[in-house]
């Protein structure tokens, strides 16, 4: 299984704080089977620094060679005008050098227009993929959809799985299919380390038709290290 969204590089944004905490994050990897982890550090109109991640990730993959984990980098992206200009000069990351982004949005409805943002990302030839959607209640039943149609992905967190305010929403999701990713979005080694026992436990009760497709081989980027 691939977890798609991760802030485990240590020491470059609001996730792991150090090698030693993204080690005791690992190991909870290797305790749930994880065999292949995205690091998605921040990235956004004020913050884009991919030569560093670069540089960062080169150096994290060597200390964590002896973990039977595939390693790639890639970036969370908070959408801002001008992010297309950005990813086409090279200025933002995709993940892993694929035509894949994923992309977080404000949590405030002025802010954002998720649709319109996917559709010109989509037009553009990138695969957007719609971090955490769950977060935005702004979104209108029919804007899941209409993400979709514009050409892009749903990913919901494995810890959404926990809180009853968010069931309502991944149920209707789930039971059309329309979620592609379930990822820990792992900060900490504390609270948000990765956990994915309710996201397991509750896909293996009401879907167990889908339990392969998040739980098993996902890994789309497999072919392409
Ligand atoms: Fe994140």
């Amino acid at each position: 299984m691939l977890d798609i969204h991760s802030h485990i590089l240590p020491g470059v944004d609001d996730g792991s704080k150090s090698m030693e905490m993204t080690k005791n994050i690992l190991s909870r990897y290797v305790e749930e089977g994880i065999s292949a982890v995205m690091c998605t550090p921040h990235q956004s109109a004020q913050l884009r620094r991919s030569a560093v991640l670069r540089e960062r990730f080169a150096l994290f993959k060597e200390e964590v060679s002896s973990y039977p984990v595939d390693f790639y980098l890639g970036s969370e992206i908070y959408y801002y005008d001008g992010m297309l200009a950005d990813l086409k000069s090279g200025e933002l990351l995709t993940l892993n050098d694929t035509s894949y982004v994923l992309v977080e949005f404000s949590t405030r409805a002025e802010l954002a227009n998720i649709p319109d943002a996917v559709y010109e990302l989509s037009l553009a030839g990138y695969k957007p993929i719609v971090a955490h959607v769950e977060r935005y209640d702004y979104l209108e039943k029919s804007s899941y959809e209409e993400i979709i149609s514009n050409g892009g992905m749903l990913q919901v967190n494995s810890s959404s799985f926990g809180k009853k305010e968010h069931l309502g929403l991944l149920k209707r999701l789930l039971k059309r299919d329309m979620i592609s990713f379930i990822a820990s979005d792992a900060h900490s080694d504390g609270r948000r380390n990765v956990d994915f026992s309710a996201a397991r436990k509750f896909i293996a009760k009401k879907f167990p038709a889908l339990v392969q497709k998040f739980f098993g081989d996902n890994n789309i980027f497999a072919s392409q290290t």
